[in-house]
């Protein structure tokens, strides 16, 4: 049968059809044969001549009903031809034999002796006449025909047409010819089988279906959703800020000297011609006095002299303790619990385990009791929600912090240890100018590195290359 057939059959769309199909003929339990056809459809005149007759036939039938010759244009005022085709009429009726054409007096005149039987061609164009014809199915005498009036304009159209006729080889297991009822499957119906009163047929809930690859969430996506989720989960709250910050977020309030290293623009991206204002004249004089001489806090300071201009030159956000310090000024709370998660942005070349933006994890928690031992509690606890059992630290330095210590996590899977970020309790120089009297425990760390693990991906590059192979096929957040 042919797709058509087979969708008006089954009361189904081609298209749907066509699946069908390509999916029994994966399963050989189809066979599809490609044929081309062509068929034949009447034009115009070739309706009009298949309704009324050939015009040359039309014009000697008349001729034979009447006695004697007419003149032409008498006869055409009966027939009511248009002038070109009553020409092409008399011609070929004359060249039939079918009329005698005679000059006179008058004019042409004409008449005919008999009455013209109907035509092969009339009986053909009747029977193209009941809609597209296919080629095949006509005898060579009216092949030949076909060939003489598809000559005449108007009369003929050919189309190819390209078919799969479909022929069942086999059938599936399991499905009845005989009873293709369609149930609900209930309890009784069960119970009924079972005493074999009535047939189920079985279907095979195991055999292979074909891979749809639906909308998914990215992997990353996943990942981060399930560390915001850990955190939350800690009794944390979320706190976001800007991709752009001044320098004085991300460096200064952060005691990190204006000559510091990392502030150099080959670590960092700055924008040129943009200032971040940092407002707030009362907090930076105190970071000022803290970085020139310490201030009264017991500091000594970095002992140079600190420049408001180079604090809001505006930077990409080289890590997401800018938004946690900025919270604590904006907010100097007496207790809090705090992380922010988002994009921070490094001037580093890329390669299979660097890039120049990242996702970090940043968290804080202000209490009375902070210690390194509570850190420890709190990071151990959260790395453990993202699957790492083994935690440990080593000593570290940052300039915000002191003690400082850097966390790692131990990876069955790589069989060893992955260093992360950094951790510690934010110094007096931090802490005092932004008005926050307990100590503060704070931690940040890049996510990517671990997402590789969770999702065995070989190359950090991969989460961001869009590669849908790659997205289909990489494996649910474990
Ligand atoms: N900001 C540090 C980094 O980007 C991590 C850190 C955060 C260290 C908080 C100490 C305290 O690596």
């Amino acid at each position: 049968m042919g797709l058509d057939e087979l969708a008006t059959e089954s009361n189904e769309n081609v298209d749907q059809i066509r699946r069908v199909v390509e999916w029994l003929k994966a399963k050989k339990l189809v066979d599809v044969e490609l044929k081309a056809r062509t068929l034949v459809f009447l034009g115009k005149e070739g309706r009009d001549a298949a309704a009324n007759g050939l015009p040359e036939a039309r014009l000697a039938r008349f001729l034979s009903t009447q006695t004697g010759q007419l003149p032409l244009p008498m006869v055409n005022v009966q027939l009511g031809m248009d002038a070109t085709a009553f020409n092409a009429a008399v011609g070929r009726a004359k060249q039939e034999g079918w009329i005698r054409v005679e000059r006179s007096g008058e004019g042409l005149i004409a008449s005919s002796p008999t009455l013209l039987p109907t035509q092969p061609a009339e009986e053909l164009l009747k029977k193209l006449s009941a809609g597209p014809t296919d080629k095949k199915s006509l005898s060579s005498e009216e092949l030949a025909i076909l060939a003489t009036l598809s000559r005449r304009p108007g009369y003929l159209t050919e189309k190819e047409e390209k078919t799969a006729e479909v022929r069942l080889l086999e059938l599936p297991p399991g499905i009845n010819l005989d009873s293709s009822e369609e149930v609900v499957l209930t309890a009784s119906l069960l119970e009924k089988a079972a005493q074999g009163s009535i047939r189920l047929s079985k279907l095979d809930v195991s055999s292979a279906s074909p891979v749809l690859p639906m909308g998914r969430e990215h992997p990353m996506a996943t990942f981060l959703r399930h560390v915001r989720e850990t955190l939350l989960g800690m009794g944390f709250e979320e706190v976001d800020g800007p991709l752009v910050q001044s320098s004085f977020w991300t460096f200064d309030a952060l005691f990190t000297p204006q000559d510091h290293p990392a502030r150099e623009m080959q670590d960092t991206f700055y924008l040129e011609d943009v200032r971040s204002k940092v407002g707030n004249p009362a907090l930076v004089k105190k970071v000022k006095r803290v970085h020139e001489d310490g201030w009264n806090i017991g500091s000594k300071g970095w002992g140079y002299r600190w420049s408001l201009a180079e604090a809001e030159r505006s930077v990409m956000r080289t890590h997401t303790t800018a938004i946690t310090i900025r919270y604590l000024a904006e907010n100097s709370r007496e207790s809090a619990k705090v992380f922010s998660l988002g994009k921070v942005f490094r001037n580093e070349s890329a390669n299979s385990t660097h890039l120049m933006e990242f996702n970090q994890i940043e968290g804080i928690v202000v209490e009375r009791n902070a210690s390194l031992r509570l850190l420890k509690g709190y990071l151990s606890t959260f790395l453990k929600g993202l699957g790492f059992e083994k935690v440990a630290f080593q000593p570290s330095f940052f300039p915000y912090t002191e003690p400082s210590m850097e966390p790692a996590v131990y990876s069955e899977k790589l069989g060893k240890w992955l260093e992360l970020g950094g951790s510690g309790l934010f110094r007096p120089e931090v802490t005092v100018p932004v008005g926050v009297k307990n100590p503060v425990m704070a931690w940040g760390f890049g996510l990517e590195r671990i997402a590789m693990l969770y999702f065995d991906a070989a190359d950090i590059r991969d989460f961001y290359a869009n590669r849908l192979s790659w997205l289909r096929e990489v494996p649910q957040c474990p």
